[in-house]
């Protein structure tokens, strides 16, 4: 690099001009100027130098021949790679059949997760996942790649010891060639700049130290990354060794109270049990009031073969009933009761292993069965069948009850009853209303 550069004029008085140059900087007073400097730098070859204004100068990036940004490219595959990771992960641990996979080692193998025949590889439920993932890692790309592409960040620049730079935010127009441009020569560079209307010329030089980052700064930095190790390495010890000890608790939440469990001995009642019986005198609040009938289908000991006084069999009830059958039984047990429901085909389909066909509910056995009988059924389940008491209140069990029998009747009824012109032909096809 020469020393000798007639046309540059470094700034009078300065102490620092023995430190290497690291650039140069010309300054113009208008974008006008500004512009046609940059297409002449950009015209001369230079790669490595950029134009400091200070607002937005229309046209600045043509001349100087910036090209689009990246970063949508970085966003967009990102967020790709987000949206198959989250569906990956999901696909992975819920639907991953471990037999289907012996040799794969355990890890491999996800839950397995059957849910009455609900499907493996359900998308609709993926969606909260895949699009949390999506949007976190184009989120991530967009800051990071913004940061990563512009070299930031930067603690420091040498421009920032010019004392004409400073009116870069105000009035004046810079352009700096960068001396690590592979076609840096300083008296060429100045020439150029110069000819290209430059008002001032002025070597950048390398920054003092004071300008620098205290050492003090790194060594802290260090210290601080190796403290940051040591609780990951602390947690990897601690999940291959064993301890006595209980586990460090650090958020209690009241999970350790002094407290008696059930079953606990307590020396402080007389009987020495923890399990305090009820007061004697003590009336329950919200429990279900004492009516068998109404809330358990049972009258005198026995199923109650009727429909108890509270529940008035009415089309409203049938109807109410209808529409809570098809929300509640239907999956299972199919809409016309004849335990065909989609559960049931799905669960076929998949060959689930031990599966109970749902019950035809139009059998013989069930047609026989007392209305609290069934009334009990939906209340706490029957054998593989579970119980739906905590889900469907009496009243609405009970409406369940009376569409469950008129399912039956509809299956069972004598053709006399039904009118003459709905009945079917003889040829089989099903009568016109
Ligand atoms: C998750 C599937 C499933 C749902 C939902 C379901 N059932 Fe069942 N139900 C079964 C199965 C399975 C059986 C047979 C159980 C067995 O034999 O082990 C059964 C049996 C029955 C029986 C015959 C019980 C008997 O007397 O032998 C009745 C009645 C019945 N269900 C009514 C209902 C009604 C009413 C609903 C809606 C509130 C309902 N079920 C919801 C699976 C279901």
């Amino acid at each position: 690099m020469s020393t000798a550069a007639p046309a540059t004029h470094a700034a009078p008085g300065r102490s620092d001009v023995t430190r290497p140059v690291v650039g140069l900087l010309a300054e113009y007073d208008s974008p006008g100027a500004l512009i046609s400097a940059a297409e002449r730098v950009r015209a001369a070859g230079f790669t490595r130098w950029d134009t400091h204004s200070p607002f937005p100068v229309h046209g600045i990036d043509a001349a100087m021949g910036i090209r689009p940004t990246r970063l949508p490219f970085i966003v967009f595959v990102c967020g790709f790679l987000g949206c198959m990771l989250g569906l990956g992960l999901q696909v992975w641990a819920n639907a991953t059949d471990a037999s289907r996979f012996p040799q794969a080692p355990n890890f491999v193998s996800g839950y397995n997760f059957h849910v009455s025949g609900k499907p493996e590889l359900s998308l609709p439920a993926f969606i909260p996942v895949t699009f949390e993932l999506t949007v976190l890692l184009s989120a991530f790309a967009a800051v990071f790649g913004m940061l990563a592409l512009n070299s930031l960040p930067w603690h420091a620049n040498a421009l920032f010891a010019v004392e004409r730079f400073r009116r870069a935010t105000s009035d004046r127009f810079f352009v700096f060639i960068d001396a690590r441009d592979p076609k840096f020569n300083l008296d060429q560079a100045a020439s150029l700049l110069t000819s290209a209307g430059a008002a001032a010329i002025e070597r950048v030089h390398e920054l003092g130290s004071a300008a620098r980052l205290p050492k003090g700064f790194r060594i802290a930095g260090m210290v601080l990354l190796c403290l940051a190790l040591i609780p990951p390495l602390w947690i990897a010890k601690a999940r291959t060794s064993l301890s006595e000890k209980p586990r460090i608790h650090i958020i209690q939440d009241m999970d350790n109270q002094e407290k008696f469990k059930a079953q606990k001995a307590a020396a402080l009642f007389a009987d020495g049990r923890a399990s305090r019986p009820q007061v004697p005198g003590t009336v329950a609040r919200n429990d279900p009031p004492r009516n068998d009938f109404l809330y358990k289908g049972v009258m005198d000991g026995k199923w109650a073969t009727e429909f108890p006084p509270a529940v008035r069999i009415t089309e409203d009830l049938v109807r109410r009933g209808q529409q809570r059958y098809n929300i509640y039984c239907a999956p299972c047990h199919g809409l016309g009761g004849a335990g065909d429901g989609i559960v049931h085909e799905r669960a076929l389909r998949l060959g689930t292993e031990n599966w109970v066909q749902p019950t035809n509910l139009l059998d013989e056995v069930v047609r026989g069965r007392e209305n609290g009988h069934i009334f009990n059924t939906i209340t706490n389940g029957i054998r593989s069948m579970p119980p739906y008491g905590d889900q469907i209140p009496p009243t609405d069990r009970w409406a369940i009850v009376a569409y469950v029998r008129a399912l039956q009747f509809s299956q069972n009824a004598p053709v006399e009853l039904v009118p003459a012109e709905l009945r079917p032909t003889k040829d089989g096809r099903p009568g016109q209303p």
